[in-house]
């Protein structure tokens, strides 16, 4: 998996719309009261909390410890843990798994694939939105384009982006996961404040820019180049792109 360390701060503040904008796949999930859901990547809880005041059964898990820790702190009476999608320790004991803005940081996608099914019994749902092929492409190219001290070939393959077809192969191959629906679709995204663009690549090209000598002049450089395609209407605006699917785990 890409290492980010992130910043809870950041995700609750500025990045808050992560959250914000899984809505939608929430809907598509539909948990029922009493149903027991798993929200793997659940960053600072916000989902578990919306599920459980439905009277959801959801617990959260995330890779990230300061992501965990923020979350039991906004939400001491919901289950977080620590623990990484391609090792769930879960087995034919949830009646969905959810997962919002988290798959496309993951690298071993058959070992999380594998992972998710097992957690859920047969019957069992598995919503997830995550950034589809041609994510944040504008930004890809337009940091690597600005090549103040940059290579650009670094920037290649740091997460993972995939098609329709590429993921319903991924989910069904094994026979684990059967695909019932799947969308691919655009998702411009507002930055906050004049600094939006700078900080979201900050945030998340952070390695890159650590070895950036001058940062004034590679950011000048780089809004100048991405003004075009990711300001309008007075702010940036960064090109998500999401997949989001509903997939079945037989029932044999
Ligand atoms: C995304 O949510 O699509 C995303 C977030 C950070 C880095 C790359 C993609």
């Amino acid at each position: 998996m890409t290492t980010v360390k992130w910043n809870a701060d950041l995700y609750d503040g500025k990045h808050g719309f992560v959250a914000a904008r899984g809505g939608e796949a929430l809907d598509l999930l539909d948990a029922q009261p009493g149903e027991r859901v798993l929200d793997v990547g659940s960053g600072t809880g916000d989902h578990v909390a919306a599920l459980r005041a439905r009277g959801v059964d959801a617990i959260g898990v995330d890779a990230s410890p300061e992501m965990v820790a923020r979350a039991r702190e906004k939400y001491p009476d919901h289950p977080f843990e620590v623990a990484d999608v391609c090792a769930l320790d879960y087995h034919a004991e949830f009646d969905a798994v959810f997962s919002n803005a988290t798959l496309h940081w993951v690298t071993d996608q058959v070992a999380a694939t594998e992972s998710i099914a097992r957690a859920l019994r047969p019957g069992g749902r598995f919503v997830t939105e995550f950034g589809g092929h041609g994510n944040i492409a504008k930004i890809e190219v337009g940091v690597g384009l600005t090549r103040v001290g940059l290579d650009i070939s670094s920037t290649g393959r740091r997460w993972y982006f995939p098609t329709i077809g590429e993921y319903a192969f991924l989910l069904e191959d094994r026979g684990e996961l059967q695909v019932d629906a799947a969308w691919l679709f655009d998702r411009p995204t507002p930055l906050e404040g004049p600094d939006g663009l700078a900080n979201w690549v900050r945030m998340f090209y952070s390695d890159l820019i650590a070895e950036v000598p001058d940062q004034a002049a590679f950011f000048a450089k780089l809004e100048e180049t991405m003004r075009r395609s990711l300001y309008r209407d007075g702010r940036w605006w960064i090109d998500y792109r999401r997949i989001r699917v509903h997939a079945t785990k037989p029932v044999f």
